[in-house]
């Protein structure tokens, strides 16, 4: 072979190791772009200096994609893909901007302070050192003689100013089945509640309890209603659900939003089983002999409160708007009594 011939031979082998070269590098950028496309969109912009070496790319990987500390935290058996999110409320009672009723802001005014007064007593018997577990007196139902006289409202304020409370939790059963003033005032009428748990139809009754956007504060709606509610609410397994509330959680007090004593016969059985009442009388308006008539019935019963409701401004010095409460603690003494 002539030298010409031999250098000729020479530069066909460098143009062929040269063109394995380039085929590499292109290998390796053609990896790189599975990997933008298929996990780390965010290489995207830097295209331009992705690495040739597969080490120099797992660093790019590693550093690129920090770790979320909330991917650090998953529970077992959870996939990135599946991230954990908290649980949103069922109801957002605050939003539906209800009038009258107590908010953050409201904490100061006379009608949170008409609230505190009525609460303590309540939360005395409830916890206080002479209370007995087996009178569930964490039970608290809210009645009065007649209809319209502010049960649900009252119910409602109250709830929100114990689950204000440091250390108490609330629930709220609406247990006015015939006329589910508390269900209808929230939004959640056409949400399962207390019937479907008295016909069996659902056995869990954590199942049924709405978390709301306040954080102490559950409801348990009435449910559909039911042309037997008096017999549903005398059963055993109203007697079975009682002991559970009374007993599952020690600084819980459950409030039932109760039909009127004098017009239905449900109250009178609800009340035979509670530990505590607060009986809502609407100042100037319920004559007094249906409030005695209304404090006969709960004669079986020890703890009964009386909460004037709707008093006209400048009565008992209430400065709110044209109403306010006044309230009463045992009913044995006359000035307890319109
Ligand atoms: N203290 C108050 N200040 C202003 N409005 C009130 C007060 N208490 C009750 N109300 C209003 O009076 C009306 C009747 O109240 P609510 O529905 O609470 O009564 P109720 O006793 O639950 O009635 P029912 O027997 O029909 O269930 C509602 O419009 C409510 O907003
Ligand atoms: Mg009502």
């Amino acid at each position: 072979m002539s030298i010409i011939e031999k250098a000729v031979d020479k530069l066909r082998s460098d143009d062929s190791s040269i063109k394995k070269k380039d085929q590499q590098q292109v290998e390796i950028s053609n990896d790189s772009q599975c990997i933008k496309m298929g996990e780390h969109a965010a290489y995207q912009e830097s295209q331009d200096t992705l690495p040739s070496s597969s080490v120099e790319k797992a660093e790019l990987q590693q550093s690129e994609v920090p770790l979320q500390p909330s991917a650090l935290n998953q529970p077992e058996g959870r996939t990135k893909a599946e991230p954990e999110v908290p649980r949103e409320p069922d109801l957002e009672i605050m939003a539906l901007q209800i009038q009258g009723v107590l908010t953050a802001d409201s904490q100061r005014t006379r009608h949170a302070e008409e609230m505190r007064m009525i609460k303590r007593p309540i939360l005395q018997n409830a916890f206080g050192k002479k209370h007995k577990p087996s009178e569930y007196s964490n039970l608290l139902m809210v009645t009065s003689a007649i209809a319209g006289e502010g049960k649900t409202f009252t119910s409602l304020n109250l709830a929100l100013s114990i689950a204000a409370e440091m250390d108490r939790t609330v629930l709220i059963v609406d247990a006015d089945l015939a006329k589910p003033g508390m269900s209808r005032l929230l939004k959640v009428s056409d949400k399962p509640g207390l019937t479907n748990y008295l016909r069996d139809e659902q056995k869990d009754i954590g199942k049924l309890l709405l978390r709301t956007d306040i954080p102490k504060l559950t409801v348990l709606p009435a449910g559909p209603r039911h042309a037997h509610s008096t017999e549903l609410l005398a059963s055993n397994h109203m007697k079975q659900l009682f002991h559970e509330l009374a007993t599952r959680y020690s600084d819980r007090i459950v409030l039932f939003d109760s039909p009127p004593l004098l017009v239905t016969s449900e109250a009178c059985v609800l009340a035979s089983l509670i530990g505590q009442i607060a009986l809502v009388v609407e100042s100037g308006k319920t004559p007094q002999h249906l409030v005695k008539d209304a404090l006969a019935q709960l004669s079986s019963t020890d703890n009964v409160s009386l909460i004037l409701n709707k008093c006209k401004k400048g009565f008992l010095s209430t400065q709110m708007g044209s109403y306010g409460y006044g309230y009463g603690y045992g009913y044995g003494s006359e000035s307890d009594q319109q």
